[in-house]
């Protein structure tokens, strides 16, 4: 049993949005990630998958994205990234009866992966493209929404956490934010997160271990499509 991690697949079965104009690293990475998936993920390991699922901006347009994903080998973890429209954080419970068996939407809940509880939320760095003020309303709402998968996973009497995000724990500069805090906070063992992509931003933020917490990147991009094991 092994539980890996990677993000961004950018799928477009119906929404018709290639990849191929972010660069030759993209060409065929659909079939990069099937192959890849095949290859290392037996059915009884586990796949965080963490955001930037679709290019649909509804439901209808994502279906074949997520019964791409589904077809994966093991059990699927899906966290919301940015570009995940079709999925309303409130409307998460509906979410998981339609995938029921297939699919488990992680938001305001968590997952047990053994003795560790698996908690995240898409998070929120400042990346210049809003005001200062709307990016610590959603950063807030984000930070809420983790304290309620930590809270979730506590109250049923986990101690050990593994905290996924969509988007890096800090600004770029920063050297914590209150997502790191928060993992501080609980001890989570190790921070995952996606979101940067392209050479120029896989460093915007932590990799390797700061103040005793392992920091993983996962674009699909940065791992060449190929998922990263997380845990043994
Ligand atoms: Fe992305
Ligand atoms: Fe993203």
């Amino acid at each position: 049993m092994a539980l890996y991690a990677m993000g961004d697949f950018h799928l477009s079965f119906m929404a018709g949005k290639s990849m191929d104009v972010f660069g030759s690293v993209w060409r065929n990475h659909v079939k990069k990630i099937e192959k890849y998936c095949r290859k290392k993920i037996r059915p009884e390991d586990t796949l965080v998958i963490t955001g930037d699922h679709s290019w649909g901006r509804k439901l209808k347009e994502c279906e074949a994205d997520l019964e791409f994903i589904a077809a994966l080998p093991g059990r699927k973890i899906l966290l919301r990234g940015n570009h995940d429209m079709f999925w309303d954080a409130k409307k998460t419970e509906k979410l998981n009866e339609l995938y029921k068996g297939r699919l488990c939407f992680l938001q305001n809940n968590f997952y047990s992966y053994g003795d560790y509880a698996l908690v995240g939320t898409k998070g929120y760095c400042y990346e210049g493209k809003d005001s200062y003020e709307h990016f610590e309303k959603i950063r807030d709402r984000e930070l809420e929404r983790l304290k309620i998968s930590f809270g979730k996973a506590e109250e049923a009497g986990y101690q050990k956490f593994i905290m996924f995000l969509h988007y890096p724990p800090t600004s770029i500069g920063e050297q914590e934010s209150c997502f790191t805090r928060l993992a501080e906070e609980y001890s989570a063992e190790q921070v995952v997160y996606s979101h940067c992509h392209g050479a120029d931003r896989y460093g915007d933020s932590f990799r390797g271990t700061v103040r005793g917490i392992e920091y993983s990147l996962v674009s699909s991009d940065y791992l060449k499509f190929k998922p990263e094991k997380i845990l043994k």
